[in-house]
C-alpha cells in the first residue's frame, strides 16, 4: 500500500481524481451554468447520497436566484447497482413550471437518473437539465443527454468526495479507484 492507496473494508482504492481537480471542475462547471442560466431561477435537485459533497461544492458557486432541495434514492448495494431503485426521501418541493437542474455524483447504468427525471416530467417541470460530477461512458445505457459533465471515467469502482464503498470511503477529499 502506497501514499496515494488506501483500504476500505476488504478493498484497495488508489487516488484517481485529485483534490485540486475536482476544485478546479466544480469552479468550470458552476461558472458554465452561470453562464447558461443567466437572468432565470433555478431550482437544483441533488440525489443522495453520494451528491451531498459535489452539490454543496457546486451550489456556493451558483450566483443565479436558485433553491435546492434534495431526493433520496437507493440502486446499489456493495459495488454493483442493483438496478432496482428505492426512493427513501421522496419529492416535498412544488417543482411545477420551474427550471429545474438535476445534480448527480455520478452516472453509471443511468437508471437511477431516468427514474429522477422520469418523475420530475410528470411534475410538469419548464425544463430538466443535468450535472453529473462523473459519467461512466461505457457503462451508460440511457438515451438521456447529460448536459454537464465533470469526468467521463472507466468502468471501474470509485469512492470519495461523497461516494461510498457499503457506507464509508465519502468523507475522502479526492476520488479513488478500485484497485483489481
Ligand atoms: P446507475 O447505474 O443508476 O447508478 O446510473 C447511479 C448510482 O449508483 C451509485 N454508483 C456508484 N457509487 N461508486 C459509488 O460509490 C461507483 O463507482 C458508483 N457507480 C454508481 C451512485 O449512487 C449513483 O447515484
Ligand atoms: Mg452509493
Amino acid at each position: 500500500m502506497t501514499a496515494s492507496e488506501i483500504q476500505i473494508h476488504d478493498k484497495l482504492f488508489r487516488e484517481y481524481i485529485p483534490e485540486n481537480a475536482l476544485h478546479d471542475k466544480v469552479v468550470e462547471l458552476a461558472g458554465r451554468i452561470n453562464i447558461d442560466f443567466a437572468g432565470k431561477e433555478v431550482i437544483f435537485v441533488g440525489v443522495l447520497n453520494g451528491s451531498f459533497i459535489f452539490a454543496a461544492d457546486l451550489f456556493r458557486r451558483i450566483k443565479l436566484k436558485a433553491r435546492i432541495t434534495f431526493i433520496k434514492l437507493a440502486s446499489y448495494a456493495g459495488t454493483t447497482s442493483s438496478g432496482e431503485i428505492r426512493e427513501l426521501i421522496g419529492w416535498n418541493e412544488d417543482l411545477n413550471g420551474k427550471s429545474v437542474i438535476i445534480i448527480e455524483d455520478i452516472v453509471d447504468t443511468g437508471v437511477t437518473l431516468e427514474h429522477t427525471v422520469d418523475n420530475l416530467i410528470i411534475r410538469n417541470v419548464k425544463e430538466i437539465s443535468i450535472v453529473t460530477l462523473l459519467l461512466k461512458p461505457e457503462a451508460y445505457r440511457k438515451n438521456i443527454h447529460i448536459d454537464y459533465v465533470g469526468f467521463e471515467i472507466p468502468n471501474d469502482f470509485v469512492v470519495g468526495y461523497g461516494l461510498d464503498y457499503d457506507g464509508e470511503g465519502r468523507n475522502l477529499p479526492a476520488v479513488y479507484s478500485l484497485v483489481p
